[in-house]
């Protein structure tokens, strides 16, 4: 945690004083049914049929978050139908844009709760928390500036913007924020696991002069998805989570949305990083900690596979189990812990699967020890062949690792490219040519050299993948917005 920075630092303070026991809860935010057509009271209106469910912190199961309670298809229906007799599509820009820029600062007036939801309905460390907010703040005003300096087409309607858990706030903000300043009325699907921190994120929004029905939410799990991807109303949708999801959502647009409609979908990725015998073993190692290990690996962006070079390969793994050992595991809630727990029991049953297999099979390379009381698993290091032996994204902290002759990088160059995937890719290695040839050869949105490969930073690391990992246009750069329009090429200005 950067302690000098004073103003995360003492909003975390806070945070741990007035959110330590807080019990939230969230309900749909849709127009149709807003108290007195104010959307943001935190109560629940009448007519929400769905079911309602109790929030578990994941580090620590006796810790009740709140609950939620999730949309009902009829009111996925109504919500649509208000999205698409909105005006907000002929509002001037500027005022779309001064939305987000007020919401931006709301969400740094509560960035106390706002943390405090991240630890707490998330599971994520202090640093990640505060991280997680300044992306989504920086979402805000980065899209709202583009929409500003872009010549932008006409919007296309109500968008259904479906996020992930992982980055409950900053993805949920960064698909909203792009959708709406572009003119459309979005309709807000978070993930089942986190409503709680996408409810609050809507009551700012709101706040800020976001009318309700050109932002509403609407809590739930699959059935909301498909009520949403299924209803021809919808113009376009933005997607960010498995890959097998997304494929699923293609498929129910393509049976009942207009051809028009585009989806934009960021997915997984098999990220590889390679390590040649140049590398520098002690920033090698910090980099591979960092990138397989942070926010316990649940990021697209985390390392999944290192390829190492064999003369380099003994020491290089000492000096990680080394360094691995050093991490401390647990509660982020308490400050002295580096990596948390996984989202939830359904996570922990399929990594620990996956981890059992290679180990029956004498494949474990180094494993911590995890601790009781939440959805953990150990930190973990397994022995592959290559890329070749993992056939899906394994989202948590498992290190896979293959080794490589010097005469065989173009070999696993080529072996990367073939996994189909194509999100993020790290290199260590000291020789310029390599680098050079390398980045070439590779098909991979991001791509890292001599440095962690993880924390995209919006409008100066545009991040999204290619092939299996993605659609495009990234997101935090400047094709973003006008995706959201009915011309959405590259632009002179872009
Ligand atoms: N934007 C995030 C990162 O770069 C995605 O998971 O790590």
């Amino acid at each position: 945690l950067d302690v000098s920075d004073p103003i995360a630092f003492s909003a975390m303070q806070s945070a741990r004083d007035a959110f330590a026991n807080t019990r939230w809860h969230a309900t749909p935010l849709t127009a149709p049914n807003a108290p007195d057509g104010s959307a943001y009271q935190g109560k629940a209106a009448k007519g929400y049929a769905g079911p309602v469910t109790e929030m578990r912190n994941p580090a620590r199961h006796n810790d009740i978050v709140g609950s939620v309670t999730d949309a009902s298809t009829d009111d996925v229906t109504a919500a649509i139908a208000a999205a698409a007799a909105s005006n907000w599509g002929q509002t001037p820009v500027g005022m779309r844009t001064a939305s987000l820029r007020a919401a931006a600062d709301l969400y740094e007036t509560h960035s106390a709760e706002l943390f405090a939801l991240l630890a707490r309905e998330a599971g994520k460390s202090w640093s990640d928390a505060i991280a997680e907010v300044r992306e989504a703040v920086d979402f805000l005003r980065y899209y709202a500036d583009q929409a500003e300096r872009l010549p932008l087409a006409s919007a296309l309607g109500p968008i259904a913007a479906i996020s992930p858990w992982n980055f409950p706030l900053a993805i949920f903000t960064g698909q909203i924020a792009g959708a709406l300043v572009a003119g459309n009325p979005v309709l807000a699907k978070p993930a089942p696991q986190t409503p709680l921190i996408a409810f609050r994120a809507i009551q700012l929004l709101h706040e800020a002069g976001i009318p309700a029905d050109a932002l509403q939410l609407l809590p739930g799990g699959g059935e909301v998805g498909t009520a949403l991807t299924a209803n021809p109303a919808i113009a376009g949708v933005v997607f960010t989570g498995s890959l097998p999801t997304a494929r699923r959502i293609d498929h129910t647009m393509a049976t009942h949305l207009a051809p028009t409609a585009p989806l934009v979908a960021e997915t997984g990725g098999l990220n590889a990083m390679i390590v040649d015998s140049t590398a520098l073993p002690e920033q090698a190692v910090r980099d591979i900690i960092t990138s397989a290990f942070q926010s316990a690996g649940q990021r697209c962006s985390a390392l999944r596979i290192l390829y190492l070079q064999e003369d380099a390969a003994e020491r290089t793994i000492e000096m990680l189990k080394g360094a691995m050992d050093e991490l401390a595991l647990g509660d982020p809630w308490t400050l002295a812990h580096d990596v948390g727990p996984v989202i939830d029991e359904a996570a922990r049953t399929k990594i620990q699967a996956h981890i059992d297999s290679y180990a029956r099979a004498g494949k474990l390379i180094h494993q911590l020890k995890a601790p009781t009381g939440g959805t953990y698993v150990a930190p973990t290091v397994l022995e592959v062949n290559s890329i070749t032996d993992l056939t899906e994204e394994i989202f948590g902290p498992v290190l896979h690792i293959a080794l490589f002759k010097a005469d065989q990088i173009d070999a696993v160059i080529a072996d990367i490219n073939a996994s189909g995937y194509g999100l993020t890719f790290g290199m260590h290695t000291r020789i310029s040519s390599r680098v050079a040839a390398v980045s070439r050869a590779i098909r991979a949105g991001n791509i890292y050299i001599n440095r962690n490969q993880i924390g995209a930073a919006v409008g100066s690391q545009p991040f999204g993948g290619e092939g299996l990992s993605g659609t495009g246009p990234k997101a935090g750069g400047p094709h973003y917005v006008p995706r959201f329009t009915t011309a959405p090429g590259p632009t002179d200005s872009a």
